[in-house]
């Protein structure tokens, strides 16, 4: 934790008196601590009590009579933000984008990392509202720390306490360990679609987003690691200084692009989806509607991950994906073999809440030596979390 910024955002529930140690602790660990609270934060501790701890400012209000305070300089400050106590209102509020508080503002401005440690009473916890919005939450990357059982200020017992402060610091301090540990290595990644065009105007194409292949450039990134992420076509963009972006659009062009830079690479993640045809010809003008059928012939487009798996020597590490719709471990297994992966990672269109252009994905790893390890439904960014979890241990054992 040392030298690290980190927001620390109250919000309005007993556990709010929490924040007392939690910010002591953050201090102790080497960190430096901005307070926010909400409104009714401060009914339960004194702002007065943070600032003093802190040794900081605490802001409570986007503007005052007096001043205006940049809520986008305090999101693009921190390293990480945590709202803790995290009440079931600012958990409706930040599910939704409701920007009418210091705490919401600062949210959405933030770039940086953001965990949750909830904090209310049983039924609230277990409504279904709340579920919703905490699912809401994590699909879009935050992380949540689980809450505590035990009595609660209602009188009851059960879930809803809010996590103590050393575990939040526990959560915190796992997170920026992970962060460092792939310093010094260079990855490529593919990610997205190819486009392999018919005329002018048409293409083959899939439906890839490149959304799990630029969260898994972003996470290699963000431990340290400097990426080279060969994107197809794609809206999205990895805002990473340590990402540098070659933007493709077929499937040749990807092969040459990823097999330019490969010998150089530690790590490759093969993502994308690549056609794995094209038209032979490309027609030069817009083909016209006639009366009669038309018939495209298609050819083999290069297997950029079976070239790259033949090009692999002792310490580098591929990582592959299988896209399956039927005999999914058959077929992942195949590929892992014919390929040369070190491993595989599988996602089914079985599978609800996997695949395309989502933002979850559910899969399962297999390993070359028969194990397999299968995931929950995560938002792609805890996927790709636990995709480099996976290559950052099989790096050690190399
Ligand atoms: O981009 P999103 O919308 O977020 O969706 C994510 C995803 C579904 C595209 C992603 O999770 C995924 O599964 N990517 C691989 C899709 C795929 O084409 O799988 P495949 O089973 O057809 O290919 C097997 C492997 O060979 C993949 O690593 C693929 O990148 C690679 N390949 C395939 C053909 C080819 N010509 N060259 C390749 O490198």
């Amino acid at each position: 934790m040392q030298g690290k910024k980190i927001l620390l955002a109250v919000t309005g529930s007993i556990a709010a008196y929490k924040a007392a140690y939690l910010t002591r602790l953050l201090l102790k660990a080497g960190a430096e601590v901005q307070v926010l609270m909400t409104e009714a934060a401060t009914a339960f501790i004194s702002p007065l009590t943070l600032s003093t701890l802190s040794k900081k400012r605490v802001f409570t209000q986007v503007s005052s009579e007096q001043e205006w305070n940049s809520h986008v300089e305090l999101g693009l400050w921190a390293d990480a933000m945590i709202v803790a106590p995290a009440t079931a209102n600012t958990l409706a509020r930040l599910a939704h984008g409701i920007c009418d508080n210091m705490v919401a503002a600062v949210y959405l401005s933030a770039r940086c990392p953001v965990f949750f440690a909830p904090a209310m009473d049983l039924e609230m916890w277990r409504h279904p509202t709340t579920c919703t919005n905490v699912e809401k939450l994590k699909s879009f990357g935050n992380h949540f720390i689980p809450v505590g059982f035990g009595e609660l200020a209602s009188g009851l017992t059960g879930e809803g306490r809010m996590a103590e402060p050393e575990e939040i610091l526990t959560c915190l301090d796992h997170f920026f360990q992970k962060e460092i540990d792939l310093t010094g290595k260079k990855a490529l990644v593919t990610a997205g679609p190819t486009y392999e065009p018919i005329d002018p105007v048409r293409f083959i194409g899939n439906h890839s987003s490149g959304k799990m292949g630029v969260a898994i450039a972003g996470e290699l990134a963000r431990r340290g690691a400097q990426v080279t992420l060969v994107l197809g076509p794609s809206r999205l963009s990895a805002v990473h200084p340590l990402v540098t972006t070659v933007r493709v659009t077929t499937a040749e062009q990807m092969h040459k692009a990823a097999t330019a830079c490969f010998s150089s690479m530690d790590i490759a993640v093969l993502a994308a989806a690549v056609a794995d045809y094209r038209p032979t010809i490309t027609a030069s003008e817009k083909i016209k509607k006639s009366e009669t059928a038309l018939s495209i012939t298609l050819e083999k487009t290069p297997d950029i991950a079976a070239t790259l798996g033949k090009m692999k020597k002792a310490g580098q590490f591929i990582a592959g994906f299988a896209l399956e719709t039927n005999d999914e471990l058959k077929n992942a297994r195949d590929k892992l073999e014919k390929k040369n992966f070190d491993f595989i990672v599988l996602n089914s269109l079985r599978d609800k809440g996997a695949g395309f252009h989502l933002d979850t994905n559910k899969i399962t790893i297999l390993f070359r030596d028969n194990k397999r390890k299968d995931f929950e439904l995560k938002s792609k960014l805890a996927v790709a979390v636990d995709i480099v979890d996976e290559i950052a241990a099989a790096l050690k054992k190399l």
